[in-house]
C-alpha cells in the first residue's frame, strides 16, 4: 500500500488577510495553490507544513492557512509542521496545536519533522539536540524507511546570496544521516524553487514556494519566473517512492520584478 504525502511550504502570509509580498497576494496565491491540490492530491494521508507559513512571526497566519485547508480542500489527513526563519516557534506550536515537530509512523515509513531555524535569524542550523533526536528516531524505527522534513537548505543551490544561509553545520549533519540506510529521504523549503540534490544515499529535494519563487542559479536576490507550487511524495512499503512538483497555470500574480530583497 503506497502513501501519499504532500508538502506545502513558504507560503509567507501576512498577520492579516491579503496582505502583499513584493505586490503578490499571498493568500490569494495559497488559495490558488489549494485549489490545484484539489485537482491532483485531493486525499493525501499526510500533509507536511515546511516553515514560512507566516511572513512575520506573528500569530494570525496558522489559523488562516487552517482555516482555509478546512474549507476549500477535502483534506482530512493528520498534519505536520516545523518552523522557517520567518516563524515564530511558540506562536506556531500554539496555534497547531499538535504535529509541531512531530514524527509519525505511517505503514512502512517514519515521517518525521526537524528545526533548522535559529531564532531572530535568517540561516540554518540543527542544534545538538535536535541532531540527538533525529537519530533516536532513526534508531528507535531502524525498521522504517525514514522521510525528513526541514525548513533550510544542506547542500548548495548555485544561489550565491542563499547559499550562505544554507544549514551552518550541515557538513555534520549529512555525516551522521549518511550513516542510516533507512533515511531515504529529506526535503526542505527555504530555497523557493525546485531543486533534487544528493548525500551519500539520501536524496534532498527542496519545493516551491507557495507564493513569490526565487531565481534559480542567481548571484544576486531576484524573482522565478515559475508559477507558486507544492510537491507529493508516493511512499511504496519496499521504501521505494516518487516525488513530483506541481505548479499553478500560468497567470499574473502582480509582483514586483524590480525588487532587489524582499
Ligand atoms: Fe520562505
Ligand atoms: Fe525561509
Amino acid at each position: 500500500m503506497s502513501l501519499t504525502v504532500l508538502q506545502i511550504s513558504d507560503c509567507h502570509l501576512g498577520d492579516i488577510a491579503g496582505e502583499t509580498l513584493l505586490g503578490l497576494n499571498t493568500d490569494e496565491s495559497l488559495l490558488a495553490v489549494l485549489a490545484l491540490v484539489n485537482e491532483v492530491c485531493p486525499q493525501p494521508d499526510l500533509v507536511v507544513f515546511s516553515g514560512d507559513i507566516s511572513n512575520t512571526g506573528g500569530d494570525g497566519a496558522y489559523p488562516r492557512l487552517l482555516a482555509a485547508v478546512k474549507e476549500e480542500t477535502s483534506i482530512c489527513a493528520p498534519m505536520l509542521w516545523l518552523p522557517g526563519n520567518h516563524d515564530d516557534n511558540q506562536k506556531m506550536q500554539a496555534a497547531v496545536s499538535e504535529g509541531f515537530l512531530g514524527s509519525k509512523t505511517m505503514g512502512a515509513w517514519q515521517i518525521s519533522c526537524f528545526d533548522s531555524s535559529i531564532p531572530k535569524a535568517v540561516p540554518g542550523n540543527i542544534e545538538a539536540a535536535e541532531l540527538q533526536r533525529s537519530e533516536n528516531i532513526l534508531k528507535d524505527h531502524a525498521a522504517q524507511h525514514h522521510l525528513f522534513f526541514i525548513h533550510h537548505h544542506l547542500k548548495p543551490v548555485n544561489c550565491a546570496w542563499l547559499d550562505p544561509q544554507r544549514i551552518a553545520n550541515a557538513e555534520a549533519v549529512m555525516a551522521c544521516w549518511g550513516h542510516y540506510p533507512q533515511l531515504k529521504v529529506v526535503a526542505h523549503g527555504h530555497v523557493h524553487q525546485q531543486q533534487q540534490q544528493k548525500f551519500s544515499h539520501v536524496d534532498i529535494y527542496s519545493t516551491p514556494s507557495t507564493c513569490i519563487q526565487f531565481k534559480p542559479d542567481s548571484d544576486d536576490f531576484s524573482t522565478g519566473e515559475e508559477m507558486p507550487g507544492f510537491r507529493v511524495f508516493t511512499l511504496d512499503d519496499d521504501g521505494s517512492y516518487c516525488t513530483d512538483v506541481y505548479r499553478i497555470s500560468e497567470r499574473d500574480l502582480g509582483i514586483d520584478r524590480s525588487a532587489s530583497g524582499y
